[in-house]
């Protein structure tokens, strides 16, 4: 058996034994931004897709073909994949003749850090109360998870075979995902790279045939999706497991780290009365630093930044590394939603009894994902202040509207009511849509034309033009 220990990355072809352009019967469990993203793409690459989850009304609306999350391209592929990807909640009646399993449900934080494993566990047990010994599929955590967990699956599988007295060997890999909210389907069908994290190199074929596609860019791209201009094949990476594991919460540290960077460099930008839009880009230019990430804004958020980078502090916690500069990068995002509170009182003095029309509740646009959204705790910061607040955003709203039924929010269905009779704009999340509104025109209706865009989204000349008291984060 060839095993790849360490990175190495194979280029196309390099692989010998592939099957190429064969189908194969793939279930994901776990059906949410991770999971239906996955799924609708591998079944438009000609993969028999069966996309399990345990929630019903998950499963009722896929079924009738409703996407029940917001992102873009994905109500096209719903359509077009109607027939080749099917929705249960049942996943044992499915396991018999599946090629490969796909782990793709939430493993959250626990209140001390740690990530709480019990869903993955939870999959993994019924994977092994069900799977066939005779041809048992490839298991592959696409789950963020912490080192060790491809093992632990591993562990829990063969105990329910053990209970069953049933001995077979069976591969768990590591397969961490990289996509974008926003731009999740871009993202698997155009990735940066692959990485499979495996000892097993059987089971690393199989994943290269799963990838084959993607990897060598074979398809026809979606209507919805277009292959952007110049994009070069994804390279693909093998791993050990453990590896495979790290590489995920190194990328998301890395990149929240980017962000309290820019985000540290913002505060003292406005101390000195530089802009951090031009210094940003000042930096960079710069090749080994790059223009991405480096957005000065409320501070990030998220499904994923928040709990890796405290999932990795926890592992660091373990091991006895203090990793100072991850634990900064928390705090600085912590202290960042209050900055964005602080721009308003320098520009309204007194909260208590103003009103103020929050643009934008997701975490970032394109998506209605809203775990971990700064707009969360600067809402409610706003609200304990004594400020009535209007807000506005163009898909998330019903979702935070029924998360958090205790903040006493007017949701409005426009921007311009949200403007109307506002002592202040305060914009949350840089939607396109807010970038050509009638600024001029809203400011008319408003009590007094004052503008904190916390995402520096708009011309700053343009919006002073037009009378307004702009302040940006940085600038
Ligand atoms: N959302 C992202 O942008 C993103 C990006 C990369 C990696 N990840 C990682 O991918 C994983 C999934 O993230 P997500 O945002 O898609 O989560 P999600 O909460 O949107 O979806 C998880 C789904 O799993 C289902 N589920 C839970 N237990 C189940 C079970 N036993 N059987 C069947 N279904 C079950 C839930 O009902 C839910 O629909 C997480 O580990 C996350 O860290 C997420």
């Amino acid at each position: 058996m060839r095993v790849f220990r360490n990175a190495g990355i194979y280029e196309r072809g390099v692989l010998e034994g592939l099957k190429k352009g064969e189908k194969l019967n793939i279930i994901i469990v776990g059906t949410g931004y991770v999971g239906l993203t996955t799924g609708m793409a591998l079944a438009y690459l000609g993969h028999r897709v069966v996309c399990v989850d345990k929630d019903t009304a998950i499963v009722d609306k896929l079924e009738r073909g409703i996407s029940t999350i917001y992102e873009p391209g994905l109500d096209e592929l719903l359509s077009e994949n109607a027939g080749s990807a099917t929705f249960t909640q049942d996943m044992l009646e499915q396991l018999p003749g599946a090629d490969i399993v796909i782990i793709a449900v939430g493993t959250p934080s626990k209140s001390n850090g740690d990530t709480d494993l019990s869903y993955v566990e939870a999959v993994a047990g019924e994977i092994g109360r069900a799977l066939d010994p005779e041809s048992p599929p490839v298991i592959v955590n696409k789950s963020t998870v912490p080192i060790g967990t491809a093992r632990r699956v591993e562990t829990v599988i063969r105990e329910e075979l053990d209970k069953r007295g049933v001995h077979c060997s069976f591969s768990v890999a590591s397969n961490p995902e990289f996509l974008r909210e926003g731009a999740a389907l871009h993202d698997t069908f155009y990735p940066d790279r692959i990485v499979i994290g495996t000892e097993d190199v059987n089971a690393l074929n199989l994943l290269r045939q799963m990838y084959a596609p993607v990897l060598e860019q074979t398809f026809t791209p979606p209507q919805a999706v277009p292959r952007p201009e110049g994009y070069r094949l994804p390279a693909f990476v093998s791993t050990s497991p453990t590896s495979a594991e790290l590489i995920k919460y190194t990328a998301n540290a890395f990149l929240a780290m980017k962000i309290s960077f820019i985000n540290e460099i913002a505060s003292i930008s406005d101390k000195v009365g530089a802009d951090i839009v031009e210094v940003a880009r000042g930096i960079g230019l710069d090749k080994r630093i790059g223009p991405w990430f480096l957005n000065a804004g409320p501070g990030w958020g998220g499904s994923c930044f928040p709990k890796d980078v405290r999932s990795i502090l926890f592992t660091g916690s373990q091991y006895n590394c203090d990793m100072d500069l991850v634990r900064a990068a928390l705090e600085v995002n912590r202290k960042q939603r209050r900055k964005v509170i602080e721009k308003l009182q320098q520009n309204l003095k007194v909260i208590r009894g103003s009103t103020v029309g929050v643009f934008g509740l997701a975490f970032k646009p394109n998506t209605d994902d809203i775990r971990e959204s700064p707009s969360i705790d600067i809402i409610r910061e706003l609200l304990d202040m004594g400020a009535r607040v209007k807000a506005y955003d163009p898909v998330a709203q019903d979702k935070y509207r029924e998360s958090y039924p205790e903040q006493n929010v007017v949701y409005c269905d426009s921007a311009e009511e949200a403007a109307r009779e506002s002592d202040a704009v305060l914009i949350l999340t840089d939607w396109d849509e807010f970038r050509h509104l009638p600024w001029e025109e809203f400011g008319e209706t408003m009590k007094s034309k004052i503008m904190i865009d916390s995402r520096n989204m708009l011309n700053v000349d343009e919006l002073t033009g037009y009378g307004f008291t702009y302040s940006g984060i940085g600038r």
